[in-house]
């Protein structure tokens, strides 16, 4: 049985969250002299420590109650705040399943947290029957999913089966979602209490200059997120760049459509080249792609300006190329035709 009172470390639940000048009053004032500002300018008011506004229209969007909504600094901030909120330094642990996001493991190094990382299959799924016995640790407090996972592209199918048999916290990182016609797990929320997921404004939404991550989790959870949270996280800056991106989604949807089609191009154009070794199935903006020598093609393409990610070391033989705009797409697969490899 899931209960979040054992799960939380005793210091966080115990915690007397900062309260700040904006925390305390409520309304529209006529002067503002609690929070030591300077009244003069365009931002010099500190912004609204919960997002309301921004928390209403995600709502809309993604048919979520705004107390089941956390609004962090990328979803760099929510992954940092899962380990300082629920596993005790030195002594609890985490789990995940690699190849995959690296920010799991510097977090975890970051807390002094140890991260278990269990292998993937050759297909890049879960190995139910040899997790399944790891989950029983008793010192296991957070299980770090990421489906579409990176670097690899592909949805995880097996994410229920450890949300069913884990009595501990479940992370599964949405970042790549919105490139993928698999829904949402955000719609099981109230299944799974120990559910939380993690969306971002980064990707599809284009905004990885605002640092704009995402939490949907329960309103217990969130409560604890914005207990520990720093309290004014988000910009004003941030916090108007998203608002306006979301009104805009149908601009969002155009450029993800160019983006799909551009995926399934390239994904065409580089089948057909000698160096492609095998291409891996992809659910997100990027495409995995084995080639026959990877750390040779990789230099040769940063000579000519053009930068992919070599994750030769964590997947051999492997290159991750994000989708570009059409031209930079045709560049990068002239430019591998006229490598005299
Ligand atoms: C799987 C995954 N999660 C999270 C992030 C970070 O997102 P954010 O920009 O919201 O911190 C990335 C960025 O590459 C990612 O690949």
């Amino acid at each position: 049985m899931f209960s979040l009172e054992k799960i939380v470390r005793p210091n966080i639940l115990a915690l007397k969250p900062y309260r700040s000048a904006r925390d305390e009053f409520k309304g529209t004032a006529t002067a503002y002299l609690d929070a030591n500002e300077n009244p003069f300018g365009t931002l010099n008011r500190y912004p609204d420590p919960l997002q309301k506004q921004l928390k209403n229209k995600l709502s809309q969007i993604k048919g979520i109650v705004t107390e089941n909504i956390f609004v962090g600094n990328g979803s760099d901030e929510a992954i940092d705040l899962c380990f300082r909120i629920f596993c005790e330094p030195g002594k609890e642990k985490a789990l995940t399943f690699t190849p995959t996001y690296g920010m799991y493991k510097v977090s975890a190094d970051i807390n002094n947290v140890d991260l278990t990382e269990v292998p993937l299959t050759a297909d890049f799924q879960i190995d139910v029957k040899d997790a399944l016995p790891l989950l029983k640790d008793e010192n296991l407090k957070l299980v770090f999913l990421c489906s579409p996972n990176n670097p690899t592209g592909n949805i995880l199918t097996d994410v229920e089966v450890i949300l069913q048999n884990f009595s501990g916290i479940v992370v599964v990182d949405e970042a790549y979602i919105d490139f993928s016609e698999t829904t949402s797990l955000s719609e099981k929320l109230v299944q799974y209490p120990n559910l939380i997921v993690l969306q971002t404004l980064s990707k599809a939404w284009g905004l990885a200059a605002a640092r704009v991550g995402l939490a949907f989790a329960s309103g217990e959870i969130i409560s604890l997120f914005n207990k520990v949270k720093p309290p004014y996280n988000i910009s004003k800056l941030n916090n108007e760049a998203a608002l306006s991106v979301l009104e805009n989604q149908e601009k969002i949807e155009q450029q993800k459509a160019i983006l799909l089609a551009e995926r399934a191009t390239l994904i065409d154009d580089l089948s057909q080249l000698p160096i492609t070794k095998k291409i891996y199935p992809t659910d997100a903006n990027f495409v995995l792609v084995e080639v026959t020598d990877a750390d040779t093609i990789y230099n040769a393409l940063v000579e000519r300006g053009i930068i992919l990610r070599n994750r030769n070391t964590i997947v051999p033989g492997c290159l991750r190329i994000t989708i570009g705009t059409p031209e930079e797409n045709t560049l990068l697969i002239t430019t591998l035709k006229s490598l005299q490899l």
